[in-house]
């Protein structure tokens, strides 16, 4: 049996991964770590909470002591850090909290493992998931996300996760840990916290609030189903080199007015709304500061490679994902009364 730790299980990519390294490999027993804030939910796990390779761990990666502790408790073959801050209007009123999670609780949990690999650190593996805004903002039409693109972040959220994936390379560098890390564009699926584009978007038009489009809405994003994200990170954990870094994507961009119309159609579709009434919801309101204008993933080397590619066409997984959220009410109540109601009214007030 091998001992994997996953950090930020609960949250909404990490909860895609578990389940599928819990179903998949019942010769692992897997760790999930989490803190359970405000983005942490074990709800998302309630299939699988009762699977005999499953446990869950509550706990803080910014508490160094903590993490000595499980580390000395469990001896873990690999890492799949996921935990972060990851919401970047979050990071704009308050940095700070990005730096502690994201940057030290990187570092503490870089060390948990360097201390309990001490002597085969090259059979261990330490994977940093992250994201393709540490290379900042894209202007040229015809410009992609390499790997070999120059870190560039912009925003304090994406400031943190390059400081993070430096780390990582300097543990590599300084002392001989097995590192991998790969760099995602924007997930959508079931499960997102409804501070996000399409999930607060799908919330909103349930309850025929208006649907803030920042700026114009001219930005443009590339979209992947959280699966084929889950997907990419078992081939990468697997089959990815030491030291290597990939990018991931779904050669999917759209301009945020353009999927806000297009997921407008599938909620009247859906709710049996007249077309066009959904839409008549959108209010542009005032633009995020600092706003990256264009990210854009070249995902051919892991397509390549590791022979990944996304498995479902954007139409397809936004309708999953519409679905998904209307058939799980309660989970979006749930998550919506209370605390969120309070974030929601100040951050949008100031719109
Ligand atoms: P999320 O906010 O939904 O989940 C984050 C999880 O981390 C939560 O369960 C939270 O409780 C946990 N967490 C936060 N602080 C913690 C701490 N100090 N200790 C332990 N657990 C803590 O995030 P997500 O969207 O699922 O993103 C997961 C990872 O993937 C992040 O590292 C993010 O940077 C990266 N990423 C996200 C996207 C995206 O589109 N969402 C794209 C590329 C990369
Ligand atoms: O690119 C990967 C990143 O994608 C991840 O690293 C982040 O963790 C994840 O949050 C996401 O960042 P974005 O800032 O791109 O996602 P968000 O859903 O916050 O916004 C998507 C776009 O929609 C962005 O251009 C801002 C805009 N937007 C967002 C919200 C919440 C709006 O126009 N209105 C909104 O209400």
């Amino acid at each position: 049996m091998k001992n994997i730790l996953i950090t930020g299980g609960a949250g909404f990519i990490g909860s895609h991964v578990v389940r599928l390294f819990v179903n998949k490999y019942p010769d692992y027993h897997i760790y999930n770590l989490d803190a359970l804030t405000y983005a942490g939910n074990l709800a998302n796990l309630d299939d699988i909470k009762d699977k005999s390779n499953y446990t869950f761990v509550k706990g803080d990666i910014n508490d160094a002591a903590f993490l000595t502790d499980l580390f000395a408790q469990h001896r873990f073959d690999g890492v799949i850090h996921l935990a972060a801050e990851s919401h970047v209007d979050r990071s704009i009123t308050n940095p700070l909290a990005f730096v502690m999670t994201n940057v030290i609780g990187t570092v503490n949990l870089l060390n948990a493992a360097k201390q309990q690999w001490k002597d085969e650190l090259d059979k261990h593996l330490f994977y940093h998931v992250s994201t393709d805004e540490v290379y900042g903002s894209l202007h040229n039409p015809e410009d992609f996300f390499l790997e070999t693109t120059p870190y560039d972040p912009q925003s304090p959220y994406s400031a943190s996760k390059a400081s993070s994936d430096h780390f990582v390379r300097a543990y590599r560098n300084t002392y001989k840990m097995r590192t991998v890390i790969s760099n995602c564009s924007n997930n959508y699926g079931p499960n997102q916290f409804p501070e996000k584009l399409l999930p607060l978007m799908i919330h909103n038009i349930q309850k025929n609030k208006p649907l803030p489009v920042y700026g114009k809405g001219e930005n443009v994003r590339d979209w992947l189903f959280v699966i084929d994200h889950a997907r990419a990170i078992d081939m990468v954990y697997h089959e990815g080199k030491d030291g290597e870094t990939y990018n991931i994507g779904g050669f999917n961009e759209w301009k945020n007015i353009d999927i806000v119309h297009l997921l407008c159609r599938v909620m009247d579709k859906k709710l049996g709304r007249a077309e066009g009434e959904s839409a008549k919801l959108i209010t542009f309101v005032k633009d995020r500061a600092g706003h990256d204008l264009r990210y854009a993933i070249d995902a051919t080397k892991i397509m390549n490679e590791l022979g990944w590619k996304p498995s479902l066409q954007f139409e397809e997984g936004m309708e999953k994902t519409v679905d998904w959220y209307l058939s799980n009410n309660d989970w979006l109540e749930n998550i919506t009364s209370g605390v969120y109601q309070s974030y929601y009214e100040k951050q949008y007030a100031e719109r």
